[in-house]
């Protein structure tokens, strides 16, 4: 096998989606432990505090150096490289990890065992379907007395329409939590609280599930529910279906306490099994295999404020075939121009270091003054582009406006830049709104963050006069019905995005509901077609 291939192979990236508190902070933690990347978990806890992100997440950022948007972690375990993409808790972010998702080959759900399927799972699981994206899930917080598991699974079948195969299923007393018993290697792991909080890893013993001393170990009650429940698993019947795992059909699932870190490496060990290395990547012109020798790769995301005084950005670029070498010389397909990349770095956790390689699955960050956007392909020499990082439909709107009217200049400029970087999407209305630019976002904390941006990196101190707006729709047609259609009714108005897409505004669901059913000669998209 050549090198390539061999990268290939040893490769997983992957992201976790939850509801906040679900344990993703600490299941991430633990998996560096487990990967060696860090010795003692808890460093990774300062991020938590990303969660509780308001609007003085800027002093946050700024004091802990860490940052409230999305960052990826590289480890190495067991001959696997692993990148796992870390996505930022807080829903207001929600686009940037949405387009995180699609530089993930496989995804982790992580639910609460009371809680099972919340809000944000749905939505994050949503993202994932769409694209196929194959999907585990994980159990979390079993050392304490949860739902039913059976319930729990027929619960998220229901939900999601997603059918879960256990893999490791969990031991108790109904209050005591005893264990797992993993179903593929028939044995049975026994947990053992450690007195250091999962600050180590755990003392796992795996034991057959015959062995004579496995009845004692558990007690009657619990052994005879164990068995009675294999039996039932046994009996549902159903074989594994790799091909249904794939297509994102049937997730193995797994239970566990990220908290005491059982049930983690168990869960590790299979997913680098069973999850898939770097998929061929469909672009305009052709399907590109990982294995193919010409470099290519995709940015997906943007983040500045790195050192805002020279509006410094990484570019976080997905590598999708071929070797990456630093210093590498690549075509910007959008531009047609060639770029060096001469320092790309490589993350863990929240230190950075300069690489000098990178492979299939790798995520390079490229530091970058305003060339690249989000969606941009990088290649050897092909004109290809990689597709499907849409936009999301923002939810939230207000107008945009510079009380000096000198400044009108660096505001228009700020907000082109900022809108290629995906930090706030922004429209132009036609004059029945005014002539001041409307910004439109997923989140509401998106606007702290583009008016504090707009001030320090653009010197346009700004002022949001919000909107009522709730839903916004790209419409295609023609020209005088979309008019007529803006302007014949309350609770609507037409603008344009900055490619000069004509979409409306409406500001209730049942508004837009009602235009979009009525309006059969046009066609609307909830992001830009
Ligand atoms: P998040 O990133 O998904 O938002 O969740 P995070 O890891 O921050 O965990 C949320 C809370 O759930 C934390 O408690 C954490 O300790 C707890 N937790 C995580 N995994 C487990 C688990 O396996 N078992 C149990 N019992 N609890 C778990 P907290 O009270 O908010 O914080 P802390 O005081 O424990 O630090």
């Amino acid at each position: 096998m050549n090198r390539l291939s061999e990268e290939v192979r040893r490769r997983r990236t992957f992201a976790i989606i939850s509801h906040p508190d679900a344990g993703k902070t600490t299941l991430t933690e633990k998996l560096l432990l487990y990967g060696g990347a860090i010795h003692l978990a808890g460093s990774v806890k300062a991020r938590r505090a990303e969660r509780h992100a308001t609007s003085d997440w800027m002093k946050m950022e700024q004091e802990r150096g860490i940052s409230v948007t999305s960052s990826v972690m590289q480890f190495a375990y067991q001959g696997f490289q692993i990148n796992l993409l870390d996505t930022p808790g807080h829903a207001d972010f929600s686009e940037d990890t949405y387009r995180t998702l699609i530089a993930a080959d496989s995804a982790v759900m992580l639910l609460d065992n009371r809680k099972g399927v919340e809000e944000r799972t749905r939505q994050l699981f949503e993202v994932c379907h769409r694209r196929r994206t194959p999907i585990f899930t994980f159990v979390n917080k079993c050392d304490r007395p949860g739902g039913e598991p059976l319930q729990l699974l027929d619960d998220v079948e229901k939900d999601l329409g997603l059918r879960c195969y256990p893999i490791t299923w969990p031991i108790s007393t109904g209050n005591t939590f005893l264990g797992v018993y993993d179903r593929l290697q028939r044995q049975v792991h026994l947990f053992e609280r450690g007195a250091d909080h999962g600050q180590t890893r755990a003392l796992d013993e795996a034991i057959e599930l015959d062995d004579p001393r496995v009845p004692e170990l558990l007690g009657e009650d619990a052994h005879t529910r164990l068995l009675e429940e294999i039996e039932l698993l046994e009996m549902a019947g159903t074989e594994f279906n790799t091909a249904d795992f794939l297509a994102g059909e049937v997730s193995p699932t797994f239970f566990g306490s990220a908290l005491t870190n059982f049930g983690v490496e168990p869960f590790l060990k299979v997913f680098l099994d069973m999850a898939p290395p770097p998929m061929p990547r469909e672009t305009d012109v052709r399907v590109v295999e990982p294995e193919d020798p010409r470099f290519t790769g995709f940015v997906f995301k943007i983040q500045a404020n790195m050192d805002p005084k020279h509006r410094d950005r990484i570019a976080f670029v997905r590598v999708c075939s071929g070797r990456f070498a630093a210093g590498m010389q690549v075509k910007h397909v959008r531009t047609g121009k060639q770029l060096r990349l001469a320092a790309p770095t490589q993350f863990l956790a929240r230190d950075r270091t300069i690489i000098e390689e990178a492979w299939p699955g790798d995520v390079i960050g490229i530091h970058d003054r305003g060339t690249l956007r989000i969606g941009d392909t990088l290649s050897d020499d092909d004109d290809l582009e990689f597709g499907g990082i849409p936009r999301f439909s923002p939810e939230h709107f207000a107008r945009i406006n510079v009380p000096d009217p000198l400044r009108r200049k660096h505001l228009d400029e700020g907000l082109r830049q900022l809108s290629e970087e995906g930090a706030a999407q922004v429209f132009y209305a036609d004059s029945i709104a005014g002539p001041a630019p409307i910004v439109g976002a997923v989140g509401i904390l998106q606007f702290d963050v583009l008016l504090h941006r707009l001030e320090h990196e653009y010197n346009a101190k700004a002022r949001l006069e919000p909107l009522s707006y709730r839903h916004a729709r790209w419409v295609e047609g023609d020209e005088r019905k979309i008019h007529e259609m803006a302007s014949g009714g309350y609770g609507r108005t037409l603008v344009h995005d900055s490619k000069g897409r004509p979409l409306v505004l409406f500001d209730s669901e049942w508004t837009m509901r009602t235009t979009v059913e009525r309006e059969k000669d046009l066609v609307f998209y909830d992001a830009a077609p």
